[in-house]
């Protein structure tokens, strides 16, 4: 795994001696996304996307036939794991490259987004990620978003965030997303694959979505974009 950040060794807004790991996690389309950005931005942090690489895994396994409407073959997802490279590389925002190809917008797919919860619950897949995500975090100096970086990638985080956010602004969140990179979909397909994903990510049986116990809920509802950032940058900022 790569990890190319050409602002990650400077601070762009806030200075600190002790770089520390913040785990953020919740339900999808709570805003993890842009919370994490933010702040790897105003820490001079890396960012990592740790769904955006169930994501390209399963486009991966999507372009080789493995995965698709009618087929799911656990034992072809595994034999493709050696196959699949990723690394992370960050401008103005980080993007995900599989095999050396930027797939960032691809990722975003509906049909990837149908598929990736399952793909998520192959025990040898998970291992592979968790691993990278370990290795990519180590050193600390670290925004990575997720579903189980809190309880199982980093349980010794110094700052673990949950983030929720009300089911309609959710909903909205996403089509305006999908939307905005081109794809095209309506309410009520996004609010079935909410619906899906919540369940599969919290009942799956290998490090389901759950809240860590010590952290921070953060309900962004009624929040701005700057109220999100300013009260997480306050909860880092009294852990370093
Ligand atoms: O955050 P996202 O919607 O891009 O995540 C895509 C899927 O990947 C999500 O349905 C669950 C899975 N995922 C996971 O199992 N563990 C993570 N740390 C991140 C994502």
């Amino acid at each position: 795994m790569i990890i190319s950040n050409p602002r990650h060794p400077r601070s762009s807004v806030f200075m600190a001696n002790n770089k520390i790991t913040i785990a953020v996690d919740g339900y999808s389309s709570c805003g993890k996304s842009t919370l994490s950005n933010d702040l790897a931005h105003a820490l001079g942090y890396a960012y990592i996307d740790t769904g955006a690489m169930y994501r390209a895994v399963t486009l991966h396994c999507m372009e080789k036939g493995i995965i698709s409407s009618t087929q799911f073959s656990v034992e072809g997802i595994v034999a493709e794991l050696p196959h699949i490279k990723l690394a992370f590389h960050f401008n103005d925002k980080s993007e995900i490259f599989l095999n050396g190809r930027n797939v960032e917008k691809e990722i975003r797919s509906m049909e990837v987004a149908t598929r990736v919860s399952r793909v998520s619950t192959v025990h040898e897949v998970r291992m592979q990620m968790v691993d990278q995500q370990r290795e990519m975090g180590k050193q600390g100096g670290v925004v990575m978003d997720g579903r189980d970086i809190g309880t199982t990638v980093f349980p010794h985080a110094e700052l673990k965030i949950f983030m929720t956010a009300s089911e309609d602004i959710r909903i909205q969140r996403r089509k305006l997303e999908m939307e905005s990179k081109g794809i095209k979909t309506t309410l009520e397909e996004v609010r079935k694959n909410i619906h899906q994903r919540d369940e599969d990510d919290t009942t799956r049986k290998e490090s389901p979505l759950r809240q860590a116990e010590d952290a921070l809920v953060l309900d962004n509802s009624n929040l701005t974009r700057e109220q999100q950032l300013e009260l997480a940058l306050s909860w880092a900022k009294e852990r370093m």
